[in-house]
């Protein structure tokens, strides 16, 4: 498979590297390419400038869209998921491209739930945020974009590189929600993990919540984190939770189990203990 992976970071960067262990050939898109090892063929171009994708080779079966927004604003998701997406399809098809396969990385964020309740694909993602709908806009033209399109919602992304919590807890700076707040983590072998074996899958499902087995409380998280750095557990809020920080869902991940991926990372407890292992080695 000649896949290319549009918005090379923190996930597209770990995917291609499992997508070159299977044999696939690798191009990784995004706009400064320093750093990205030649093996995985860099591909300097903005998603948002139309001209500068032109000339994509045609013979690319497969994308990987996981570019990020660079904030949280209805502009800039607007300018990068749905815009950026159209612009690389376009670009594709003026190439020649003919698309089997086409993932979008979307969020866990679009279910807005405050009261802990479990969902999984089947449950509604009405969301009112802004910044969200353009996730779903984005999600809907993946849909149309290929004929083996699928949506992987992720949840909060977390592994090396990415542990400032940890360092949070260690120096005190943390307070923990003075309410149940449930949060659903994905460690970033397993971003890299599932969105390999959905691209291998013969039968990929249009939508798939890739979130570890765990859905915990915020405050158990920091109390469990705290514990293992030995430092006091950060005290609770007297302020209930405002706006985006009040939602609390947990999100189930048995279609992901059907399709048979085994998660390396089954909960927070495995992925933390292994940055804080690192982190003392
Ligand atoms: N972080 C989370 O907890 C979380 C949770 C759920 C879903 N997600 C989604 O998962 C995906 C992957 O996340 P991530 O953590 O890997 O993101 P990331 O590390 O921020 O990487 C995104 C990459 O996209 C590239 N990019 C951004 N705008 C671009 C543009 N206009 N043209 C070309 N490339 C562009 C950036 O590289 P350049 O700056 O060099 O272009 C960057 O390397 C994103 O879609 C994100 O929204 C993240």
């Amino acid at each position: 498979m000649k896949v290319l992976i549009a918005g090379c970071g923190y996930v597209g960067e770990a995917l291609g590297h499992e997508l070159l262990a299977l044999g696939d050939t690798v191009i990784c898109l995004k706009r400064d390419t320093r750093g990205l090892g030649r093996e995985i063929s860099p591909w300097a171009a903005d998603l948002t400038v139309p001209s500068s994708l032109m000339g994509l080779p045609a013979d690319v079966t497969a994308v990987v869209f996981c570019a990020g927004a660079r904030e949280r604003s209805e502009a800039a998701y607007t300018s990068t998921y749905v815009r950026g997406l159209e612009n690389l399809l376009s670009a594709l098809g003026s190439a020649g491209a003919e698309l089997e396969r086409l993932i979008f990385t979307s969020s866990t964020a679009v279910y807005e739930h405050e009261d802990g309740r479990w969902v999984d694909e089947d449950s509604p993602a009405e969301p009112t945020a802004r910044t969200a709908r353009c996730l779903l806009e984005a999600e809907a033209i993946t849909l149309r974009g290929a004929p083996r399109a699928s949506v992987v919602r992720l949840g909060g992304i977390y592994g090396p590189g990415r542990a400032g919590l940890v360092e949070r807890i260690r120096s005190g700076q943390v307070t923990a929600p003075g309410a149940t707040l449930y949060t659903n983590r994905v460690h970033q072998d397993d971003c890299a993990g599932v969105l390999a074996h959905l691209l291998h899958a013969e039968s990929p499902p249009p939508l798939l919540l890739a979130v570890d087995d765990c859905p915990v409380d915020l405050s158990e998280l920091y109390r469990w984190l705290a514990d293992q750095l030995g430092v006091a557990a950060p005290r609770a809020s007297d302020s209930a939770p405002r706006g985006r920080f009040r939602t609390s869902k947990r999100c189930r991940n048995a279609r992901l189990k059907a399709m048979g991926y085994r998660l390396r990372m089954p909960s927070f407890r495995e992925g933390y203990a292994a940055l804080l292992q690192e982190a003392e080695a």
